[in-house]
Protein backbone atom coordinates (compact mmCIF):
# COMPACT_ATOMS: atom_id res chain seq x y z
CA UNK A 1 0.00 0.00 0.00
CA UNK A 2 1.35 3.06 -0.79
CA UNK A 3 1.91 5.91 1.68
CA UNK A 4 -0.44 8.53 0.77
CA UNK A 5 1.19 10.95 4.36
CA UNK A 6 4.54 11.48 1.77
CA UNK A 7 2.53 13.41 -0.59
CA UNK A 8 3.60 17.26 -0.06
CA UNK A 9 0.41 19.16 0.87
CA UNK A 10 -0.93 20.98 -2.15
CA UNK A 11 0.64 18.83 -4.40
CA UNK A 12 -0.68 15.64 -6.50
CA UNK A 13 0.81 12.32 -7.13
CA UNK A 14 0.11 9.02 -9.12
CA UNK A 15 -0.09 6.19 -6.47
CA UNK A 16 -0.75 2.65 -6.95
CA UNK A 17 -3.34 1.42 -4.23
CA UNK A 18 -2.64 -2.42 -4.00
CA UNK A 19 -2.91 -3.08 -8.24
CA UNK A 20 -5.33 0.19 -8.75
CA UNK A 21 -3.70 3.28 -9.68
CA UNK A 22 -4.96 6.60 -7.70
CA UNK A 23 -4.43 10.35 -8.48
CA UNK A 24 -4.18 11.17 -4.73
CA UNK A 25 -3.61 15.37 -3.86
CA UNK A 26 -2.80 16.13 -0.38
CA UNK A 27 -5.63 18.78 0.32
CA UNK A 28 -4.83 20.58 3.29
CA UNK A 29 -3.38 17.00 5.00
CA UNK A 30 -6.47 15.43 3.67
CA UNK A 31 -5.57 13.20 0.84
CA UNK A 32 -8.38 13.39 -2.43
CA UNK A 33 -8.03 10.16 -4.33
CA UNK A 34 -9.64 9.65 -7.62
CA UNK A 35 -9.11 7.28 -10.74
CA UNK A 36 -6.86 7.99 -12.90
CA UNK A 37 -8.98 7.40 -15.82
CA UNK A 38 -9.94 10.40 -18.07
CA UNK A 39 -14.02 9.88 -18.34
CA UNK A 40 -13.28 11.11 -22.08
CA UNK A 41 -11.59 7.56 -23.42
CA UNK A 42 -10.14 6.38 -20.82
CA UNK A 43 -6.27 7.25 -21.05
CA UNK A 44 -4.43 8.04 -17.53
CA UNK A 45 -4.16 11.95 -16.07
CA UNK A 46 -0.96 13.44 -15.12
CA UNK A 47 -0.12 15.92 -12.49
CA UNK A 48 0.15 19.46 -13.79
CA UNK A 49 2.58 20.83 -10.76
CA UNK A 50 2.18 24.28 -12.45
CA UNK A 51 -1.26 24.15 -12.24
CA UNK A 52 -1.89 21.94 -9.86
CA UNK A 53 -4.63 20.23 -11.95
CA UNK A 54 -5.01 16.60 -13.40
CA UNK A 55 -4.34 17.33 -17.20
CA UNK A 56 -5.02 14.16 -19.81
CA UNK A 57 -2.37 14.22 -22.48
CA UNK A 58 -4.94 12.17 -25.19
CA UNK A 59 -6.94 15.41 -26.31
CA UNK A 60 -6.45 17.61 -23.12
CA UNK A 61 -9.11 17.88 -20.82
CA UNK A 62 -8.12 18.84 -17.41
CA UNK A 63 -9.16 18.41 -14.17
CA UNK A 64 -9.09 20.36 -10.57
CA UNK A 65 -8.16 18.55 -7.60
CA UNK A 66 -11.69 18.22 -6.38
CA UNK A 67 -12.05 16.03 -9.56
CA UNK A 68 -14.42 18.35 -11.49
CA UNK A 69 -13.66 18.91 -14.90
CA UNK A 70 -11.81 22.31 -15.57
CA UNK A 71 -11.70 21.60 -19.25
CA UNK A 72 -13.01 19.53 -21.90
CA UNK A 73 -13.76 17.12 -23.97
CA UNK A 74 -14.64 15.16 -20.81
CA UNK A 75 -17.79 15.98 -19.47
CA UNK A 76 -17.81 13.58 -16.12
CA UNK A 77 -15.44 14.43 -13.41
CA UNK A 78 -12.95 11.88 -12.39
CA UNK A 79 -14.33 8.94 -10.73
CA UNK A 80 -13.40 9.47 -6.64
CA UNK A 81 -11.89 6.73 -4.85
CA UNK A 82 -11.80 5.61 -1.13
CA UNK A 83 -8.25 6.07 0.84
CA UNK A 84 -6.97 5.98 4.12
CA UNK A 85 -4.10 8.03 5.25
CA UNK A 86 -1.37 5.77 6.61
CA UNK A 87 0.31 7.40 9.82
CA UNK A 88 3.89 8.05 9.83
FE1 LIG B 1 -8.62 12.13 -21.91
FE2 LIG B 1 -9.59 12.18 -24.37
S1 LIG B 1 -9.05 10.45 -23.19
S2 LIG B 1 -9.09 13.84 -23.11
Amino acid sequence: MANISEIPEGKGKIVDLGGTKAAVHNSGGSPKAFSTVCTHLGCEVEWNDGESTWDCPCHGSRYNVDGSVKQGPARRPLDPLDVTVEGG
